[in-house]
């Protein structure tokens, strides 16, 4: 098979992990005789400095001509602390959303038998975990217009907006995906105070319909907050609008024991990209100690929903498996002075899969 894809690093680690990932990515083409192609392209900070955008037109026009895109981070403190900053990276992040048309960000949490011990919660609350959360990612407080502050400068103003159609599309998406599971969908909004709410909500309920065979529960975000890391186990897929599906899933990191762990795949109408769910990690840019896992396994979505290739996806998670049973990890999971680096890591796990 033809396989086409973008690469997109961005900021701090960025680099750093995607490069690991691609390495991931060419070694499993190689074994299972897939044709790759791939270009770079600039995104976040690094494009803001090189060319004065953070989405610069020429790395939307190689995204559009790419069958996936392999995303890094973005973000860089430069930024973070300058409010009044006219351009500011994470804008490349929603512009790419925005123009590609990404419109369902699939976050899927699970529980790697050898970490968790490395999770705060309980272990017994978390054996098992296995849950996938919808994010919608092209709507909502994120990009509902008008935003911003008045004239004095004393008020500031953002606006949630929800149509019919963009409800409708990522709730049939997300009862797809229940009726592939174990078919239980939790519906998360704030319908007891918020008109979008209500209208997801209403929507919800008319599409529940077309589904019998899927245990529909509706569940307002506060609760559902309380509910991911005190009974995980209850939960199969859940959907949800913008904004709180960014906060449900870096909450929901903690149960994988690693915000360094979680993959995730944006799927729209023009092409798809798989990124890690955490950030950029400032901090660490550079030092070869950021965990490449979470990018690793994104290329594995990247196989399984891009290409539809599964046995490559399986390898692939097989690879990070025996590398965190075999103690080969970066130290935000590694024990106490045992942290190995993102470059031996990502060794470790192409050397896997020549092997296996
Ligand atoms: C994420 C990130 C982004 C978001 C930021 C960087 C704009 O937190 O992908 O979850 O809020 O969507
Ligand atoms: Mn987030």
């Amino acid at each position: 098979m033809k396989l086409k894809i973008a690469v997109l690093s961005g900021d701090g680690i960025g680099p750093e992990i995607v490069t690991q990932a691609l390495e991931v990515t060419k070694t499993v083409c190689k074994k299972f005789g897939h044709e790759l192609t791939f270009k770079e392209a600039f995104v976040g900070a690094v494009a803001i400095d090189a060319l004065g955008d953070p989405y610069p037109p020429e790395t939307h026009a190689l995204c559009l001509e790419s069958d996936a895109v392999l995303f890094g981070a973005i973000g860089s403190p430069k930024y973070d602390n300058n409010p009044s900053a006219k351009v500011r990276p994470e804008q490349g992040l929603l512009a790419m959303r925005q123009k590609l048309g990404l419109y369902a960000n699939i976050r899927p949490v699970t529980v790697f038998p050898s970490l968790i011990h490395k999770s705060p919660l309980r272990s017994d609350l978390i054996d098992g975990a296995d849950f996938m959360c919808i994010r919608e990612l092209t709507g909502g407080i994120y990009f509902g217009r008008p935003q911003g502050r008045s004239e004095d400068g004393k008020t500031a103003y953002d606006t949630c907006v929800y149509t019919v159609e963009e409800i409708e599309r990522i709730v049939r998406l997300a009862y797809d995906y229940a009726v592939k599971r174990r078919k239980k969908l939790t519906v998360v909004d704030k319908a007891n105070v918020l008109c979008t709410s209500r209208l997801w909500r209403q929507v919800a309920q008319q599409i529940e319909k077309e589904y019998p065979e899927v245990e529909t529960e509706y569940m307002f975000v506060d609760n559902a907050a309380m509910q991911i890391v005190q009974w995980p186990k209850r939960f199969d897929v859940i959907v949800t609008e913008n904004m709180f599906g960014d906060i449900l899933t870096d909450e929901a990191s903690v149960i994988t024991g690693s915000l360094g762990m979680l993959p995730s795949a944006s799927i729209g109408v023009r092409t798809s990209v798989f990124e890690p769910v955490h950030g950029s990690y400032p901090q660490a840019a550079g030092k070869n100690i950021a965990n490449p896992l979470a990018t690793v396994l994104s290329a594995a979505l990247m196989f399984e929903y891009a290409f539809d290739l599964q046995e490559e996806g399986k390898l692939i998670r097989d690879a990070v498996d025996a590398s965190l049973k075999a103690g080969v990890t970066t130290e935000d999971i590694a024990e106490a002075g045992k942290g190995r680096k993102t470059s031996e890591v990502g060794r470790w796990i192409v050397d896997y899969i020549k092997n296996n």
